[in-house]
């Protein structure tokens, strides 16, 4: 790996999502013959939580266990962070504790700024700009299911949100051509689209259809993140038309596989029966996490030969 931390998807180069994929492999194959992968015997994670989560909680803290390891969890409700504590100062504590530290939080600047004062490996668990882990987990499922990346055309249909941005930069850096299709006022972040701008295979459009024509993978997220509450009702209203559905399905590629990170809003972001007819990617996709995520401390908190 050429990265102490995990931050964000662009720090990663072609080679370290090949590592972290090929490694995840290993660790769904022994998950799934019964067979012991502890190398994190002895360590502890810490778990920064200041959104709510059920897979990122649930997946790092059993991964943590199946390597060997244990996960403690923190949230706002119940540490010092949640008081005001700076991070500086719990940056500096938590690494006198344990060997690494995952975190869930709005602003991309608090995880940084944890990795800058800490001396522990890092892992972003979804801030507003970011969700590394995910993307990994869905690479890891198109591969699975597609055979390849390099070369495959996904479509993200909705908001461009922290999702969407870690999706597009792991995307192109695979090899993959990636189409945005989102209305005005929701495009992916300034940083995130200047560099994608350079690429062909990046492409921002207005219109789902025209990102759906002929997609292998369909990509959505929910219209209102965590944090965005207040927003619901109008961006219902901006992102009528932003849907993945039958209609939407019927563009794409003959075996198209759909890609949601959950929780999903059915009847908003994709239909009940789109759901349904593509929940074994979905869940399957749900499931990587928890292979990746694995994959992920194995690299940057186990000990390397
Ligand atoms: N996809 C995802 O990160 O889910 P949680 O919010 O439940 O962790
Ligand atoms: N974009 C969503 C993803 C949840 C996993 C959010 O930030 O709430």
């Amino acid at each position: 790996m050429t990265v102490k931390h995990l931050l964000k998807m662009s720090d990663l180069t072609q080679d370290d999502i090949m590592e972290i994929l090929a490694l995840a492999d290993q660790m769904k194959f022994n998950q799934q013959h019964k067979l012991s992968h502890r190398v994190l015997e002895g360590k502890t994670l810490g778990m920064i939580f200041t959104k709510a989560s059920t897979r990122t909680r649930v997946s790092f803290e059993a991964g943590m266990f199946q390597l060997g390891g244990h996960a403690i969890c923190l949230t706002s409700a119940d540490a010092q962070f949640g008081r005001g504590e700076p991070v500086e100062d719990t940056a500096n504590v938590m690494s006198r504790y344990v060997d690494g530290v995952m975190i869930r939080t709005f602003a991309q600047k608090d995880v940084e700024d944890f990795a800058r004062y800490g001396n522990i490996p890092v892992i972003n668990g979804l801030t507003d700009d970011e969700h590394p882990c995910q993307i990994l987990a869905d690479l890891m499922t198109v591969r699975e299911h597609l055979a390849t990346l390099a070369g495959l055309t996904a479509c993200w249909v909705g908001d461009g949100n922290n999702v969407c941005c870690s999706l597009i930069s792991g995307a192109l850096t695979c090899g993959m051509k990636i189409r945005v299709a989102c209305p005005e006022g929701y495009e992916p972040r300034a940083e995130i689209l200047e560099t994608a701008r350079k690429n062909p295979d990046f492409a921002l459009l207005r219109d789902p259809r025209e990102a759906a024509e002929g997609a292998n993978v369909v990509f959505t997220d929910v219209f209102a993140s965590m944090g965005q509450e207040g927003d619901a009702q109008k961006r219902l209203r901006d992102f009528a038309g932003y849907q993945i559905n039958w209609e939407l399905l019927s563009l794409c590629a003959k075996n198209v596989i759909v890609q949601h990170c959950l929780p999903a809003h059915r009847g908003e972001e994709i239909t009940a029966e789109a759901f349904a007819a593509h929940a074994k990617e979905i869940y399957d996709e749900t499931e990587n996490r928890l292979h990746v995520q694995k994959a992920v401390m194995a690299l940057l908190m186990g000990e390397q030969d």
